[in-house]
């Protein structure tokens, strides 16, 4: 083998195989609309002008070489702030760890606590933690959801796996769903954290919560954002915080994002990622820095950025539920934050015109990209059974007239499957 263990076994994204059916017609002539990427057009969606201006200072001030390996300090205390202000969460810089983007600080939080062979509990669908498990050897649990609790894991569900397991990650507003933990939900899943602590030796590791809030700041209309340390303050010694401004600005290429947590993990994260060299660049932490200052023109950036994502999300939603109320079989959860809508497409076991039997929500997919010529992700990428017929549409690389002009597109193909 010319390889290790690790990388003959890692797993392909089925994200990427759809990329390349999409690629592959628009090769053709084809336009498609792409609801697949958990990313934005930055034509549609540019970063806040404020940020794009720090950042071209940042480098005409040369500010080019290498940043502490926590990050520079001027973000870490504008986080700090930025964090009470927001959040009232008091976390001091040196509980605060800087990196370019967030995938790093969730794989630094993995390694950081996990050995190999310890249980991780995540649900599904959810992001990427199969991958993370992997890459650290950890023992994945998975926890299955249910469209009835807009996919968002209970204490009930998580309760039988809690023995022996050193993390549980947890993630709202969740990615690949739009929707967010209910107040009653965490506060049970919290209790049954704090509980399970109690209840362990000195010898034994505690159990921690991985919680990634990345969309935490993209949120609509009366939807409240809760996190565990809010709800309940003993768990500030076994929460790992997972933020930045990849989606909340639009910037996912600038690459900042930002863990916080207890001291010493924190302090052990720093450790690992400055072997991997990992850190967010030099003049986009300055000026990041300076914009988690600009109040007015963050929260004015926002506001507008929050009605066009959610005004993309409510058409399709409205569309999807006007197609249910014709008598079609899909179905659609109100989106609640982030850039996400989950739809059901309820057709297995159908066959389209050419003869074709549609076996799996990925056979769905693919059928829906060639015929109504738009392409989302069935949550089987997300880590659920090939059974579950629900997908994850993603508005942030489409225009809202790219929607508007799909879903007549979609209503035809469903009408062609017997
Ligand atoms: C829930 C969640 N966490 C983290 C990330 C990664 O963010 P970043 O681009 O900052 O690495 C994503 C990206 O899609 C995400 O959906």
């Amino acid at each position: 083998m010319s390889v290790s263990l690790l990388a003959q076994t890692l797993k392909g994204s089925e994200i990427i195989k759809i990329g390349g059916e999409i690629n592959e017609l628009k090769r053709q002539g084809e336009k498609i609309t792409n609801l697949t990427i958990g990313d934005f057009d930055p034509a549609i969606y540019p970063i806040p002008t404020g940020l794009k201006h720090g950042i071209i200072d940042a480098y005409h001030a040369n500010q080019t070489n290498y940043p502490p390996a926590d990050g520079v300090t001027v973000l870490r205390e504008n986080i700090t702030d930025f964090l009470r202000e927001r959040y009232q969460l008091d976390y001091a810089t040196n509980q605060i760890l800087v990196a370019g983007g967030s995938r790093p600080l969730i794989y630094a939080t993995y390694l950081a606590l996990i050995d190999p062979g310890d249980k991780v509990i995540y649900p599904t669908p959810s992001w990427n933690n199969n991958h993370y498990c992997h890459l650290s050897g950890a023992n994945g649990i998975v926890v299955e959801t249910s469209a009835e609790n807009n996919f968002m894991p209970t204490a009930d569900d998580i309760r039988p796996h809690l023995k022996g397991a050193t993390m549980l990650a947890l993630c709202s507003p969740l990615n690949p769903t739009g929707t967010m933990f209910a107040k009653k939900d965490l506060e049970e899943i919290c209790d049954l954290v704090i509980a399970e602590n109690k209840s362990r030796g000195e010898s034994e590791k505690p159990l921690y919560i991985l919680y990634d809030q990345i969309y935490s700041l993209l949120t609509f209309a009366d939807k409240k954002h809760y996190d565990p340390v809010t709800l309940r303050p003993e768990l500030k010694q076994y929460a790992i915080y997972i933020d930045g401004i990849s989606k909340c600005f639009a910037a996912t290429g600038v690459r900042v994002g930002w863990a916080f947590g207890p001291e010493n993990i924190i302090g052990k994260m720093k450790s690992i990622l400055g072997h991997v060299g990992a850190w967010a660049p030099k003049a986009e932490q300055i000026a990041t820095a300076k914009f988690l200052t600009q109040t007015a023109d963050l929260n004015t950036y926002l506001k507008a950025f929050k009605a066009k994502v959610q005004h993309s999300l409510d058409t399709l939603y409205n569309g999807i539920i006007e197609l249910k109320s014709e008598g079609f079989a899909v179905d659609s959860i109100d989106p609640m934050g982030a850039i996400y809508l989950t739809v059901k497409v309820d057709y297995t076991g159908k066959t389209t015109p050419n003869g074709d039997l549609l076996k799996t929500s990925a056979d769905v997919n693919f059928y829906l990209i060639k015929e109504a010529k738009m392409a989302m992700v069935p949550f089987s990428a997300f880590g659920t059974d090939a059974n579950v017929n629900w997908f994850r549409a993603s508005v942030g690389g489409c225009s809202l007239t790219d929607i508007e002009g799909m879903l007549p597109r979609l209503k035809a193909a469903l009408e062609k499957l017997k």
